[in-house]
């Protein structure tokens, strides 16, 4: 447990329970992007909704706020404890003087109650108010429009088959800001301009981007770029966004739509008009056809975070253009492909690729953030790929099925990057390594035909 140090306030952070695995590097993150240290009193209850974090100031408090998709509300902690007389003594001991002035008789107050995993009846509720009366409340209740709100938050834990008659955890706080969740709707792939099949997520594209610390006049690249559902999240965050797709029709909006009851993409679909949907066509440089498995960009390129979804061959190809050999046979066969010729990319050279691009083009302190598909039986952490210019941040799992997840990994660029070859024999045996990798198309799907070989077996039954 981390003690609050001189200077440090403590907060309480409400936050949402899901993507459990991915709060941690996020609420992390968003405190350094602050300039502050994350310190929280119960790093052991990680998975709870109540965190108390210390921080060093209520503006920082908001800064988190701006940003965070995955908490709810943020509190000035003026009191908990696990019962009813612990969080009264406790409420007790908090300094009068930083109570006075949110209490004044010129502020107009309001006490909501919340129960996490359980709901209270009205009596309840006025109830714990009304214990609340030692307080020196001097104002009017305001329950409209009121200056100041105030929140006592009870905890049951999280099992919603077992919730005890008393709770486990009672807080009083003083409410600051709330954090950015209405973006998940607002940015809802349902109501997108344009999408593909494996446009990502709007919460996890946010969370993407707060992993990579994106922040406002940044340059951000993602060289997957499909329909640009990651460039979306951090041109919100107010970087300006680029990106690459070795396909053509995507890059250009052109082709079969990906919506049910339209069969061709419309006029443009594209990107940019997505960014134009949500008012950020001021933050998009560019996107271009382009193999991501060949760089374009000249040395000395410099981009502060790379935040992608690469291809793992299971909705998308993952293809490369050819040889200069094979590209000239093409070429006298007179084929008349976009991409002249594709070979299979297979998903080690990707994360090779991708790492050491990384390695060579993220600014120091800059962050790439990317999606690992994983088989599980055979996951180890050994199979993280490494690159000696990045550090590992996070590795946060979603499962996918019984048998597959993706691990979205962030690193962090620490050294710079000198010449290749001094690095070639490191990197060749973690290649190998990779190759583990490969295969992850073919156990996936035969995962899938397994289970589907097994429901309808149980269904003959
Ligand atoms: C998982 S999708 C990215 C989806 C994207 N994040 C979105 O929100 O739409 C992967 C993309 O990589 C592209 N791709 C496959 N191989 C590539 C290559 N060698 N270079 C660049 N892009 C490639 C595919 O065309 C596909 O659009």
């Amino acid at each position: 447990m981390a003690l609050p140090c001189a200077g440090l306030a403590r907060y309480l952070l409400l936050l949402a329970q899901e993507n459990l695995e991915f709060r941690l590097p996020e609420i992390k993150s968003l405190i350094f992007l602050n300039g502050g240290q994350f310190i929280c009193q119960q790093e052991s209850k990680l998975n709870s909704p109540f965190w108390i974090l210390s921080l060093l100031s209520e503006e920082m408090a908001r800064g988190l706020m701006k940003r965070t998709v995955c908490a709810k509300s943020i509190f000035e902690l003026w009191g908990n404890g696990r019962s009813v007389e612990e969080l009264h003594s406790s409420l007790k001991k908090y300094p009068v003087e930083k109570m006075e002035p949110y209490l004044r008789s010129n502020f107009t107050y309001k006490i909501k109650v919340h129960a996490f995993n359980k709901t209270l009846t009205q009596q309840e509720k006025l109830e714990r108010i009304d214990s609340l009366e030692f307080l020196p409340f001097k104002g009017k209740v305001n329950l409209k429009k009121p200056d100041h709100i105030f929140w006592f938050l009870e905890d049951y834990g999280t099992d919603p088959n077992n919730i005890p008659e008393q709770p486990f955890h009672l807080y009083f706080g003083r409410w600051i800001a709330n954090g950015q969740r209405d973006l998940i709707e607002s940015y809802s792939v349902k109501r997108r301009h344009f999408i593909g099949n494996t446009s990502m997520d709007a919460c996890l594209a946010f969370i993407m981007a707060n992993h990579g610390k994106v922040k406002t006049n940044d340059v951000v690249f993602d060289p997957f770029v499909g329909t640009g559902g990651l460039l979306i999240a951090s041109a919100h965050f107010g970087a300006y966004v680029c990106g690459t797709d070795i396909d053509y029709s995507t890059v250009h909006g052109l082709g079969k739509a990906s919506r049910k009851n339209q069969k061709w993409r419309g006029p443009d679909e594209n990107i940019r008009a997505n960014l134009r949907q949500y008012g950020l066509e001021n933050c998009y440089l560019d996107v271009l056809v382009s193999d991501a498995s060949k760089p374009i960009w000249r040395k000395g390129m410099k981009f502060d975070a790379i935040i992608t979804d690469p291809p793992y061959g299971i909705r998308e190809a993952t293809r490369r253009t050819g040889s200069q050999k094979e590209m000239a046979k093409e070429t006298e066969r007179g084929t008349e492909n976009h991409i002249s010729i594709s070979s299979n990319y297979h998903l080690s050279d990707i994360l090779f690729d991708l790492l050491k691009f990384a390695a060579e083009y993220l600014v120091i302190g800059g962050r790439l953030v990317y999606w690992l598909p994983v088989y599980k039986p055979e996951y180890t952490e050994e199979i993280i790929p490494q690159h000696p210019c990045l550090k590992l941040i996070s590795n946060c799992e979603q499962t996918l099925s019984s048998h597959t997840s993706r691990h979205l990994i962030t690193m962090e660029k620490v050294k710079e990057f000198e010449d290749e070859d001094q690095y070639f024999h490191i990197l060749e045996s973690q290649y190998l390594s990779y190759k583990s990798h490969n295969s992850f198309r073919e156990k996936y799907f035969s995962g899938v035909t397994k289970r589907i070989a097994k429901e309808e077996k149980d269904n003959q039954k």
